[in-house]
């Protein structure tokens, strides 16, 4: 069970283009188990449509203080809202918003429904480029976390004005990583004193110079490790190999991008020596060709098969597991199809592992591409660990609380 079915968490939107991502957000919290109550304000509904909004939140979308056709209701709603909700996520939050937010004005039914509240709230700010850096934006969100508020971070990138920089709102999937930390049981043990090194995502390996050979990794699993190693104020090492997923930027992150399991394995000798955890989560390929071609391999009508030979890539865990320093702890991962348990211990034995993860093709909506994946754990010390499918952010706090727990 997700950690956030049944929370209650109203979703503020502002009006801000980025209010068509509020859409994508709404429908992970959904897809969590969450009942959601949109709060539009005025200003957003020039962006997207209430009906938007009740269709996927399967309830009507609230926007007005007053109602001309049912003042009463619609005023007394403020303070029960507020007090209805396990969490407020204002996302967008436009410079317009966060600055009523942070001087107690109170003109939507939004900014009455935030004062009103004494849950948790969360900001995602959105805006362009030149409002990001004017100086009473630094100081309303100085104020908003004065008051206890999250104020979330922007992203880099291109805005709605063409221009480049920061002031793009976080990626729904960002947003809904805060949002499940919230609910977290609260674990107070800082991990500052711990660096980890992740190897995430696929790699590709070149046949010539447009061709390669990979596999369906997204990255997705060892982004979220990271990220919840850095929320417990661990250091960092990220080596990620091709992905689509957003770059994560924290003063504790360091990010190596490479494509080939030799580069992957260059990057993590030359950071072994600082790093005491290892989570090897990348599926890195077995194999690559023996040699890459310089030039386009073409296609004869005379040649109907093709031979590409095939040489062993490094085995990186298992470098790291036979080359590991005291008090260090390494974690593979495997993926299985069959005879899981007997090649997940194999794996721990050959590897000299501390820890594998196993994950099976068998598992409904886990392993490669999905959102949630579904693991069972095996250690040296310890019986079998299963972590049930439930979100990939939600089993990376579980993961890394558990091996805490073994390595203790
Ligand atoms: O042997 P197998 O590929 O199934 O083992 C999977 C584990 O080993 C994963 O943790 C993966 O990241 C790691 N691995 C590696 N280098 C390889 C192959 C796998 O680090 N060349």
């Amino acid at each position: 069970m997700s950690i956030l079915q049944g929370k209650k968490i109203i979703l503020g939107v502002s009006g801000s283009i980025a209010a068509y991502k509020s859409v994508e957000l709404l429908r992970l919290l959904m897809k969590e188990g969450a009942e959601v109550q949109v709060l539009l304000t005025p200003a957003a509904k020039y962006f997207v449509g209430e009906l938007t909004f009740s269709t996927l939140s399967k309830k009507p979308v609230f926007s007005a203080i007053f109602d001309e056709k049912n003042t009463q209701h619609y005023w007394a709603n403020h303070v029960a809202l507020g007090k209805w909700a396990d969490l407020i996520v204002i996302a967008p939050a436009t410079n317009n918003t966060i600055a009523k937010l942070s001087s107690g004005i109170c003109d939507n039914l939004l900014h009455a429904v935030y004062l009103s509240a004494t849950c948790p709230v969360i900001i995602a700010p959105a805006m362009d480029i030149d409002m990001h850096e004017h100086p009473s934006l630094r100081q309303n969100i100085q104020n908003l976390k004065k008051f206890g508020n999250i104020v979330l971070p922007t992203n880099s990138g291109e805005l709605a004005s063409g221009w480049v920089g920061y002031g793009r709102m976080l990626e729904p999937h960002q947003i809904l990583e805060h949002i499940i930390h919230i609910f977290m049981p609260k674990w107070h043990q800082s991990l500052s004193h711990r660096t980890v090194l992740i190897t995430a995502g696929p790699t590709q390996e070149p046949i010539d110079p447009v061709r390669y050979i990979s596999n369906y990794s997204t990255g997705k699993m060892g982004y979220a490790i990271a990220n919840a190693y850095l929320k417990q104020e661990a250091k960092v090492i990220l080596i990620s190999g091709p992905t689509v997923l957003p770059e994560p930027s924290h003063n504790n992150l360091t990010v190596v991008k490479i494509k080939t399991a030799e580069e992957m394995f260059e990057a993590t000798r030359q950071y072994f020596s600082i790093a005491d955890t290892f989570v090897m989560t990348a599926a890195v390929a077995d194999y690559k060709p023996k040699q890459k071609l310089a030039l386009k391999l073409k296609k004869h009508q005379d040649n109907p098969s093709l031979h590409v030979e095939l040489i062993q890539n490094p085995d990186i865990l298992k470098w790291v597991g036979h080359h590991k320093k005291k008090g260090d702890f390494v974690v593979g991962f495997a993926l299985e199809t069959h005879n899981e348990e007997q090649h997940a211990l194999e794996k721990l034995t050959s590897k000299k592992a501390d820890m594998i993860v196993m994950n099976s093709t068998q598992f409904p909506n886990a392993t490669f591409g999905a959102d949630t994946n579904e693991v069972i754990v095996y250690t040296h010390t310890h019986p079998k660990y299963h972590i049930p499918n439930k979100s990939k952010q939600e089993l990376a706090y579980h993961l890394i609380h558990y091996i805490e727990t073994v390595r203790t």
